[in-house]
């Protein structure tokens, strides 16, 4: 079996419940122009960032927006969305979450976080789990979303390790295709019926194991 020197986790939906607070934010913008939303449009917007998915939305309604509407629906989308993770604790953190990233460390492998969220060193602050990362990516830095590999490609060379001996761990149909793109191995973590392009599915962090991969 293959010895991996480096995992990279997405965050949102991975490591705790926040894709479930960016629904409700994006849900309640949506309604506000008029624009149906339900957990099946959702998944389209999973792991892709906030501009992109706002445009995604926006191509629903029958009208055009011009730039400066375009920056205050995402300003007043990402307000709403700060108000839900303002009580966010170590709570928050997904079933076996702490655990797997505890067995990488154990594993010797250095440990990355590649989320498109500005909000991401927040939302790992609140969780208290910050210092259990080598290198975080800073979402500013990176110019194209996922699915472009850019963002795992980021993190694998600011960890020291080649992209062919780092394995990604993902929930979102556009962050498994980044993985792949990327040329990593993809650990889907929800449907596998969803996440066809991923190398393994499993439901979530308690069946994680990094010695299977
Ligand atoms: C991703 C989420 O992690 O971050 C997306 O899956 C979200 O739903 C994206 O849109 C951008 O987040 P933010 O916090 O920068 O708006
Ligand atoms: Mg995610």
């Amino acid at each position: 079996m293959k010895q991996y020197k480096a995992v990279i986790f997405d965050l949102d939906g991975v490591i705790t419940d926040t894709a479930r607070y960016h629904y409700l934010a994006w849900k309640r913008l949506a309604e506000s122009q008029g624009v149906p939303f339900d957990e099946a449009f959702n998944e389209h917007l999973k792991g892709i960032d906030r501009m992109g998915s706002l445009d995604l939305i926006l191509a629903q309604s029958p009208r055009a927006f011009s730039d400066d509407e375009k920056l205050a629906l995402a300003t007043e989308k990402n307000e709403h969305y700060k108000e839900l993770i303002a009580t966010m604790s170590p709570d928050d953190l997904l079933p076996g979450a702490v655990a797997a990233l505890d067995a990488c460390r154990a594993q010797g492998l250095r440990i990355g976080l590649a989320s498109v969220s500005k909000n991401a060193f927040t939302v790992l602050e609140r969780l208290g789990i910050t210092d259990k990362f080598d290198y975080v990516v800073d979402a500013a830095t990176i110019a194209r979303g996922k699915p472009d590999p850019e963002i795992f490609l980021k993190a694998a060379r600011e960890l020291g390790v080649a992209a062919a001996d780092c394995f990604g761990v993902e929930d979102a149909v556009a962050g498994v295709a980044s993985i792949k793109a990327a040329g990593m191995y993809a650990v889907g973590v929800g449907d596998a019926g969803i996440l066809t392009q991923a190398d393994v599915v499993i439901p979530d962090l308690r069946g994680f194991d990094p010695a299977k991969y």
